[in-house]
């Protein structure tokens, strides 16, 4: 039976047009790559990406942003955003927006920062909280439940090792280098697994369990929740299993989780419940990674380079652009 997300149409064009606005965030942001100011960097990035949003032919609702109202002052949750917010008009749709994954990455000129924005139909995305969540993630292929977060860290190595026809030891897992991470290290090691840390920029340590380049067989370990929607967003596009749990700290985020909507506080969110419905998603590299490289810069302009993608078709675009700052409108120069 057909639900509504099934009956509104998105626009497929309109990815190609989300390019535009991580384009312009990531050649803001790349401004102020090794600056040691990550305030900075975010802060270009927003704004670069908000006027960009301004051009797109939507009525967009902020549903993952850069927090509340009262401590963002743009793309901030709830925002409208879109050439059509404010007139009335086009096509509504939820959006979620990281301007500037990987801020520390940018401040120190470390690999793999990126700007980030994805859509879905009204309603598409988990109104995840800015607080952790716990992830585990695989590529596509395999049969569905391979792994499960509730599963032991072993059973899900022998159990992923089985379904790819390899050894444990095969294995590659990358998680983020925290200490919180420790027991899963020391639990992965004795199973004979090897490891990737990454220092930041979960988003593509998730998207990376379905690029057979980058090496990475599974994704375990927690970050933020709302790094979680995007890469679920992603991964409904490219393919892939994933399941996240929202970690709560006290019982003030329990409470405000439940204002916004979450009702059970133990759920495990597969990635139909974080990313529903027609899904785009889009980004570009502010600092070179396995995944996009960084904006390259040369005077009169700049190179960049982005990826896009959509659930419906699952096709995947990268798209290198070459901007010429005398000619680009001035909410898209650098
Ligand atoms: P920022 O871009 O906000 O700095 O986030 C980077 C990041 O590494 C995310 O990719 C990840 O989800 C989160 O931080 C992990 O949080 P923490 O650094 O507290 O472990």
């Amino acid at each position: 039976m057909a639900d509504r997300h099934d009956e509104v149409h998105v626009d497929r064009n309109l990815a190609l047009e989300l390019v535009r606005v991580t384009e312009a965030a990531a050649l803001a942001a790349s401004r102020w790559m090794g600056k040691g100011d990550k305030n900075a960097a975010d802060g270009a990035a927003v704004e670069a990406m908000r006027k960009a949003f301004d051009t797109v032919a939507i009525s967009g609702t902020v549903v993952i942003g850069e927090g509340e109202m009262d401590e963002a002052p743009m793309l901030y949750i709830g925002e409208k955003v879109g050439l059509y917010a404010r007139a009335g008009g086009g096509t509504e749709v939820d959006i979620a927006v990281d301007p500037l994954e990987g801020t520390t990455l940018t401040a120190k000129g470390g690999p793999n920062a990126m700007a980030v924005v994805a859509l879905a139909q009204k309603g598409g995305f988990l109104h995840a909280p800015d607080i952790y969540m716990e992830k585990i993630a695989v590529g596509p292929g395999l049969p569905e439940g391979v792994v499960h977060m509730d599963a032991g860290v072993e059973e899900n190595l022998r159990n992923l090792a089985k379904a790819k026809g390899r050894d444990v030891s095969d294995l590659v897992v990358c998680l983020l280098d925290r200490d919180r991470h420790k027991e899963i290290v020391k639990r992965c090691r004795a199973a004979g697994a090897r490891i990737m840390m990454i220092s930041d920029g979960d988003v593509s340590g998730v998207v990376a369990v379905s690029q057979p380049e980058a090496g990475v067989d599974i994704y375990m370990g927690s970050g933020g929740a709302p790094e979680g929607v995007l890469a679920a967003a992603a991964l409904r596009c490219i393919g892939g299993q994933m399941q996240g749990k929202l970690l709560f700290e006290n019982e003030e985020q329990v409470a405000r989780a439940r204002q916004m909507g979450i009702d059970d506080p133990n759920r495990i969110y597969g990635l139909e419940d974080m990313a529903r419905g027609e899904v785009m998603f889009a980004a570009t590299g502010v600092t070179t990674g396995p995944m996009l490289k960084g904006v390259r810069h040369f005077g009169t302009g700049a190179v960049t380079h982005s990826i896009v993608m959509r659930s419906k078709t699952g096709t995947v675009r990268y798209v290198e652009g070459h901007h010429n700052f005398a000619l680009k409108p001035s909410a898209f120069r650098a």
